[in-house]
């Protein structure tokens, strides 16, 4: 069993660097000029335009100034110099902006009110940091460096979605993350409304979805795998005038805000309500576990109604053209079950529950398109055929999206292998918990919508990106920040800024340069991008090197064989040697700042040194996805760490199956390999363990053929040992028979099981 380690966060201040071009989203163009515009006691804000719009955005910038500084700037009609002038071109397209300053003034032109808008977020973003403070800083003056920028979306889509059913967050944090989704040029607000844990929007008609949905009698604490629960109810929900006020506040960051209502899966805090909507009839409650429920919506026809009433209160608080219906994640079984069912698959010839489900959404389809709005889905809306009008989200990775291109789909790409930002974004044990998986902020920032694997014509049904929280492991507004920044920026450049132009290095750095902005904006941003990386290389025969890797230039690391933290004294890490490992030992390192003081988490790991480490192995079938990192992942000293994919080495439906080479003839008593058990995230303990041994290469003595114990619990790293009794060889032949098939009962049913290995140790 691996130890969690404790979540050590040592230092918070940093050497904040502040360059004018920090802008994020990257602009299409920025040229620096000779020069800076300082604002002084006679600065004005010009609005020669009469539109209630330009206006409005000029006194935004008005009232930013005088609430921040000791400057009181007038927003005035005419000026001849020593102004910020906003204005409608007509000439630009109505996305494109550009921004002229000099010595004398700053002027913003915008071929839209809300291209104007992206405009003035990119000059806040050209300010001190001083221009995102909530309260004035008195004898501070702001400038801005002369330039000249153009600048337009690549994608017309850039959303961000957040998922209140399993935790709700309050209007105002709503509120301070549309102002964070508006400073980054996010259009679209993706607000998950109904969950199998709660049901979060007042409906006037249902008022027991609020009054029963709302509300489940119990959370989970710790991991899903944890099984563990706090005893205590929990819920809420928002009123419909919330839901209004938040429209329109999101309407007045040019932010449209679309309304998840889940069906026909992820609906037990409805059918808790109104237990007759199931096929079983009940009685439901909310549902206190994560994960996926059974119980959906029976497709009654007084469903439908229901339905169709809900989605019309919907339709009257959200103007949005999208009216997002969920659609994943539906387990056939209380339809297979169902008479009702059954008769209606035979009476409207659907084939089979996968056909239902395709009925399913066209007629809900059918109804939006009727009240002239469009549905989006996400990808599981694909299966058994979809209507043309419909918008597919893409999560299940790229492939749904690509598909649904290929069909002629408008498409959103939100792939949970980059987007999914309530994955890990650092090594778990010094993360706060989360659901799983591994995606730091280069992950999230390589990830590229066009495809080869789509022509240009198909490409154009990409309509833009969107970063998910789901919110499970995420209880309150600072961890929704942490979550979220700074990994949103890394979407906000991809849906913004033109194609085949990232550099990620450039991008961390203006990163790092938007940190004292958001701490302006008193956000609790992650500062996980300063963990040190490590790597590990054998030495035949004299252990491991450790290499540390960090995005900080010139860093200072300093390092402790052994429990100890590092401290000033600590030996200074080299990065042409790196750190050798002559035995088993933990290993902890940090960066120091100027002053000799340690920032950012405190790098821990174990490694192991035994008769295997460092030594070589040849697969009969290779990893392609779980590599487990480094060449010699499985003897690297590294151990698989529990909720971190990306440490283990992974086969999909695969034995692993290899010889290692220990170099020269050894004697062996033990042998230990490790290997994962988590049948939720489709990960099956192995059936066998067949080993055999040789000296020479060519004769192998087989050992009998070693049945595995599952270890306990919903998911569990566990080691198999054998004994070998002090045989003498060199080479060791190592097969584990995968699973197979996923079981009957699974949500893969009938799909290959992974088999997941992690580390050989021979004794
Ligand atoms: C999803 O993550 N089930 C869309």
């Amino acid at each position: 069993m691996l130890m969690r380690l404790r979540f050590i966060l040592l230092f918070l201040l940093t050497p904040f660097v502040l360059f004018a071009q920090d802008l994020i989203p990257k602009p299409v163009s920025f040229e620096k000029r000779e020069g800076t515009f300082r604002l002084n006691s006679s600065t004005v804000v010009l609005n020669e335009s009469a539109s209630e719009e330009v206006k409005s955005i000029a006194e935004s910038m008005r009232l930013r100034i005088a609430s921040t500084t000791h400057l009181n700037p007038e927003l005035v009609k005419v000026a001849r110099r020593n102004f910020i002038s906003f204005s409608i071109n007509s000439e630009l397209a109505a996305e494109a902006y550009t921004i002229h300053i000099d010595n004398e003034k700053a002027e913003l032109k915008g071929g839209s009110g809300r291209s104007l808008f992206y405009a003035y977020q990119t000059l806040l973003q050209l300010f001190e940091d001083q221009i995102y403070n909530s309260e004035a800083s008195y004898g501070f003056r702001l400038t801005l460096p002369a330039c000249d920028i153009f600048d337009q979306p690549r994608f017309g889509y850039r959303g961000s979605m957040l998922d209140v059913g399993r935790h709700l967050m309050p209007v105002s944090f709503i509120k301070k993350y549309i102002d964070l989704l508006a400073m980054y040029k996010f259009n679209q607000f993706h607000w998950h409304l109904t969950e199998d844990q709660g049901w979060r929007i007042e409906i006037k008609k249902y008022p027991k979805l609020t009054e029963v949905g709302a509300y489940r009698k119990e959370s989970m604490v710790g991991h899903y795998s944890d099984q563990k629960f706090d005893g205590k109810q929990y819920g809420g929900f928002y009123t419909q005038e919330e839901v209004k006020e938040i429209v329109a506040y999101a309407a007045s960051k040019y932010i449209n805000v679309i309304p998840e209502i889940e069906m026909p899966g992820h609906a037990q805090a409805a059918l808790a309500s109104y237990p007759e909507l199931g096929c079983t009839g009940g009685p439901y409650e909310v549902r206190t576990l994560w994960g996926v429920s059974e119980n959906v919506y029976c497709p009654y026809e007084t469903t439908f109604t229901f339905l169709q009433d809900v989605l019309t209160e919907v339709m009257e608080l959200f103007p949005s053209e999208y009216i997002h219906i969920g659609g994943d994640e539906c387990p056939k079984t209380t339809w297979e079950e169902s008479e009702f069912c059954q008769n209606l698959i035979k009476s409207e010839g659907l084939g089979d529950e996968h056909g239902l489900q395709s009925y399913f959404i066209s007629r809900i389809d059918s109804f939006l398109t009727s009240k002239g709005r469009k549905l989006i889905g996400w990808d599981e809306i694909l299966e058994g055929g979809l209507s043309p009008n419909a918008t597919v989200m893409s999560w299940r990775g790229t492939e749904g999206g690509i598909e649904a291109a290929r069909q002629k789909h408008d498409v959103i790409m939100s792939p949970n292998s980059y987007y999914y930002l309530d994955y890990y974004q650092g090594d778990p044990a010094t993360e706060p918990l989360a659901i799983g998986g591994n995606l730091p902020l280069e992950k999230v920032y390589s990830y590229e919508p066009f495809t080869d694997e789509l022509t240009e014509d198909q490409q154009q049904y990409i309509l833009g990106v969107q970063g998910n929280l789901w919110t499970e492991y995420i209880a309150t507004p600072e961890k929704a920040e942490y979550m979220l920044f700074p990994r949103l920026l890394a979407v906000a450049e991809t849906g913004w800024s033109p194609q085949g132009e990232k550099d990620y290095e450039n991008f961390v750095s203006r990163v790092q340069g938007h940190f004292g902005k958001l701490l302006m904006r008193n956000v609790n941003f992650s500062r996980s991008i300063w963990n040190l990386e490590s790597e590990v290389t054998g030495n035949p025969g004299q252990g491991l090197t450790l290499w540390l890797n960090t995005v900080v230039e010139n860093p200072v690391i300093r390092y402790n064989l052994g429990e100890e933290l590092p401290d000033g004294n600590s030996p200074v890490y080299d990065p042409e040697k790196g750190i050798k490992i002559e035995k088993g030992t933990m290993i902890r390192a940090a960066l120091f700042d100027k002053d000799n003081k340690p920032y950012g988490n405190v790098f821990t790991t174990t490694l192991k040194v035994n008769k295997a480490t460092g030594k070589t192995y040849e697969y009969r079938s290779k990893p392609t996805r779980y590599t487990g990192g480094s060449t010699y992942a499985l003897t690297d000293g590294k151990v698989g760490v529990l909720n971190n994919n990306n440490t283990w080495v992974g086969l999909n439906g695969d034995d692993l199956d290899l010889t290692l080479d220990l170099g020269e003839i050894t004697e062996i008593n033990e042998l230990i390999i490790g290997f994962l058990h988590a049948p939720g995230s489709w990960i099956m303990y192995p059936k066998n363990l067949q080993i055999s041994t040789s000296e020479d290469g060519e004769k192998f003595r087989d050992y009998p053929v070693y049945d595995l114990t599952v270890p306990e619990g919903a998911s569990a790293a566990g080691q198999s040992m054998m004994n070998l009794n002090g045989v003498k060889a060199r080479y060791l032949k190592i097969k584990a028979e995968n699973y197979g098939s996923l079981p009957e009962g699974h949500a893969g049913a009938g799909k290959p099981a992974w088999l997941f290995v992690d580390e050989i140790e021979v004794n």
